[in-house]
């Protein structure tokens, strides 16, 4: 999705704001765009497709003298890629450039609105309605005209100003949309999001709902919409700029994959003392939790699979009903939901429009709600009632990895925390399975190992020109196999489906024929006999199996083509090692293809609108 960066201080802006530009990359875009003001003139550089070509077009942002500008990196929405639905836009005098991420949805009525006043629109973009509505509302008093702005606008916005009247002065509004303001030293900074501006700043601030934000090279003042001071308090974010820069990888994937042991000890350590779990300031009450019929877990893309995995463990161990639902399906679904019902909300980013709906939805109902995030402060974060962050650090690479594997981790933490509040487990079980958390980062340390990976090496270059490719399982290793299946089809185009074992007689076995790939996940033990069976009927079809099962499963390697295999591990947390060697295999497949493994075709990072 589209991403802003804002840059005030006393240094040329056009090379920061490319540089902001290029860090933003990552959340997915088809064109981008700079506007800087040089004495009380707004200059405006855009191009279509690729950073580089912006860059190209302005020097590296050098043509452009100024030290206050915006950047823009759009995803198209309304009207396609072209220089002039880029961002910035002007307002028809050029004394007001504006960046916006969202959607307008009343753009249509302000449009013809303007239209009739004489405002000339250029593009077909909802974003440029903003820059003209500026105009219109400006009387001298550049707050006043942005209050009324948010007045006007409906839908969600993150907007960066810039205006030819205050050219030592950079202005922000949002409302649904993210938009932090990031504090240096003598500069400052507004961006969608923290890597934009992590190589200047770690300090931020946060802007909230239909609040203003005017900033100078020295100074920060925040409005509400009638008009009133604000008085912000600035945090820290304990990302560093390493984790933001691939540091050596050729891919930030592969970077990500090989940071989970790292990612996984943040999310672990601060919560296990002993055999106590402690999740920062979520303490379950007692009668609450007596009162908790069900769970619901929510989450889009691999948070979804993730709380499908959660599910199991939950279910299992806290001996409560537990729903899976898609964001985008709950919200129109006309829930169930109340007191009764605990809900977990599941984000990497926080920000997704279609979670976050869900989100409010379920609050609005009356059931109490916990979100599991990673990003600090982010909208789905301050929404929910409790928080736990995983604290994965930054992941920039679309198809997610140490995002997933630490959301998977933090779901055990809160089943184990409920189950002992509720006495639905024994103190053996109980720390046996503290245990085997504690050693998962280890585990995927040992995996990561080059000999271990040289094996998913060699199936990814034997195996890489297959049309489809299925993954099975049952239990929890249906759950893993679905995400196996979404890495595959996200970075490396190859159509994957996952499928529950044992439905294959009931419609994919018709599928199978002469070198169709599976991968079967053998990891549960109970299950074995029964995995056994499917991996030959697929086998009996002229199908190709490689299993994944666990290093003590020797009995495995005879029944299938081929084996991966992940250290020894209790039955019910190994997802995440499953998952460990299933993006290691979607990311060795999608660079023997030759994908553009870091930025999927028609994929976003974060995507902040429904
Ligand atoms: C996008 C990303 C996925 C991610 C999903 C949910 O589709 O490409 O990797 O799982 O959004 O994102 P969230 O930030 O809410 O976890």
């Amino acid at each position: 999705m589209c991403g802003i960066i804002g840059y005030i201080g006393n240094k040329k802006a056009g090379p920061i704001l490319l540089d902001g530009l290029k860090k933003l990359e990552y959340r997915g875009y088809d064109s981008s765009g700079i506007a800087v003001i040089d004495g009380g003139v707004i200059s405006v550089i855009k191009s279509v497709g690729m950073i580089e070509a912006l860059d190209e077009k302005c020097s590296g942002g050098e043509l452009l003298n100024g030290t206050v500008g915006i950047g823009h990196t759009r995803w198209a929405t309304h009207g396609a890629p072209s220089d002039v639905n880029s961002h910035p836009h002007l307002s028809s005098d050029k004394r007001f450039a504006i960046v916006h991420n969202g959607i307008i949805e009343n753009f249509e009525s302000l449009r013809t609105e303007l239209k009739s006043l004489g405002y000339k629109f250029v593009g077909e973009t909802d974003s440029e309605v903003i820059a003209k509505l500026i105009q219109h509302l400006y009387n001298g008093n550049i707050i006043s005209a942005l209050r009324a702005v948010i007045d006007r606008l409906e839908g969600s916005y993150a907007v960066g100003i810039i205006s030819a009247d205050k050219p030592d002065t950079l202005y922000a509004i949002r409302k649904d949309n993210p938009l932090v303001v990031g504090l240096g030293n003598g500069e400052n900074f507004i961006a969608s999001d923290y890597t934009a501006a992590l190589e200047h700043t770690k300090r931020f601030v946060l802007l909230d709902d239909k609040e203003i934000a005017e900033i100078t090279a020295t100074s920060t003042k925040f409005y509400d919409i009638n008009g009133k001071l604000v008085k912000k308090t600035p945090y820290t974010i304990e990302w560093n700029i390493e984790e933001a820069q691939k540091g050596g990888y050729n891919h930030f994937m592969l970077k990500e994959i090989y940071e989970q042991p790292k990612a996984l000890t943040r999310t672990l350590r601060p919560r296990i003392s002993g055999d106590e779990i402690k999740l920062d300031k979520i303490e379950f009450d007692a009668e609450h939790l007596s009162s908790v019929e069900r769970i619901d877990i929510i989450g889009c893309g691999s948070a979804y699979h993730a709380g499908i995995v959660g599910r199991s463990f939950i279910e299992k161990h806290c001996r409560i009903p537990v729903n899976n639902f898609l964001a985008s399906e709950y919200i129109y679904s006309d829930p169930i939901t109340g007191p009764k019902t605990l809900t977990i909300i599941i984000s990497q980013s926080g920000e997704t429009a279609d979670t976050l709906a869900a989100l409010k939805l379920a609050h609005s109902r009356g059931s109490k709600t916990l979100a599991v995030v990673n990003v600090v402060q982010s909208a789905i974060a301050r929404a929910a009632d409790d928080v736990l962050y995983t604290h994965a650090g930054p992941e920039i690479a679309v198809a997610t990895t140490k995002g997933y594997t630490t959301q998977i981790v933090a779901l055990y933490l809160i089943g184990l925390k409920m189950a002992l509040k509720k006495g639905t487990i024994t103190t053996k079980r109980y720390k046996e399975l503290i245990r085997g958390l504690t050693k998962l980062p280890d585990k995927v340390e040992d995996m990561l190992l080059e000999t271990e990976v040289e094996k998913i090496k060699e199936y990814a270059e034997k195996f890489y020109n297959h049309k489809c490719v299925f993954f099975m399982g049952r239990g929890t290793d249906y759950a893993a196999s679905l995400e196996g299946a979404l890495k595959l089809k996200e970075i490396s185009y190859i159509h994957a489906e996952a499928y529950a074992a044992g439905e294959l007689k009931h419609g994919t076995i018709s599928l199978i024929e002469d070198d169709t790939l599976t991968l079967a996940l053998v990891t549960q033990e109970k299950l074995y006999h029964k995995m056994e069976s499917n991996i030959k009927a697929v086998k009996a079809r002229g199908g190709t199996v490689i299993a994944l099962a666990s290093r003590a499963n020797s009995k495995i390697k005879s029944c299938s083509d081929l084996l991966l295999t992940i250290p020894e591990c209790d039955d019910d947390i190994s997802p995440v090692l499953t998952a460990v060697q299933l993006q290691l295999f979607a990311y060795y497949v999608a660079l023997k293809r030759g994908c553009e493994i870091d930025k999927p075709r028609n994929l976003a990072k974060s995507v902040t609108v429904e």
